[in-house]
């Protein structure tokens, strides 16, 4: 059984989607152990009571430095035996003390089509920008911003009447789909990095 951590800074629906996911598995090979929230008012922790996953809520404000702060996170992940951490709606850069331990075993979930639109507020950025499609991108975590080797990439079409609740809706539809899927497949090994490079195991 391979443990999961999901660090959410938000509302959670990504989170959800994995637990709904994780609970219909005939084989149970993978399970989240842990949710990770940096925010105490994230929606994210309500719904990790419910789905009775421990939840560690720790804040950077509390920590004199970005290395105390992760330090503090790692010791738990390894408490709680995590194998593998998917990033859901966490909106803090990963620094050297969590990549250097979980290097390719940590994954995004951005919605955009990268490179296109990083950062924060991609859904509003893709409008802005007035583009007719964006999409929904799963990519292992480096250094960077919204970087990192990508795994999977969606397009999702912008229509003429679309605002930022209606697209935001279709990129979650989406990423509901495909997020666990990807999940699943990178904790167990079916998908992971070499030597920078995404490679998939051919069954
Ligand atoms: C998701 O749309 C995810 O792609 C985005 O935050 C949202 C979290 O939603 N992540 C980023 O923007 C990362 N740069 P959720 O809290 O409902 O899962």
């Amino acid at each position: 059984m391979i443990r999961v951590a999901v660090f959410a800074s938000g509302t959670g629906s990504n989170y959800e989607a994995i637990m709904r996911y994780t609970a219909q598995l005939t084989v149970p090979d993978i399970e989240v152990g842990l949710v990770i929230c940096d925010q105490p008012q994230a929606g994210v922790i309500a719904k990790a009571v419910r789905w009775q996953t421990p939840v560690f809520l720790v804040e950077r404000r509390q920590f004199g430095s970005k290395k105390a702060y992760e330090q503090q996170i790692l010791s738990r992940l390894q408490q709680e035996r995590i194998g593998f951490v998917a990033l859901a709606g966490y909106m803090r850069l990963i620094g050297p003390t969590l990549l250097s331990e979980y290097y390719g075993k940590i994954i995004n979930l951005h919605p955009s089509l990268l490179p296109a639109f990083p950062g924060l507020d991609a859904v509003g950025q893709a409008l802005e920008a007035g583009v007719k499609v964006t999409g929904v991108t799963v990519h292992f975590v480096d250094a960077g911003m919204d970087t990192g080797p990508v795994i999977a990439q969606q397009a999702v079409a912008i229509d003429d009447d679309d605002d930022h609740e209606s697209l935001s809706q279709k990129i979650h539809a989406l990423e509901h789909q495909l997020y666990p899927r990807i999940i699943h497949q990178c904790a167990l090994g079916e998908i992971y990095l070499d030597q920078g490079k995404v490679c998939r195991l051919v069954r």
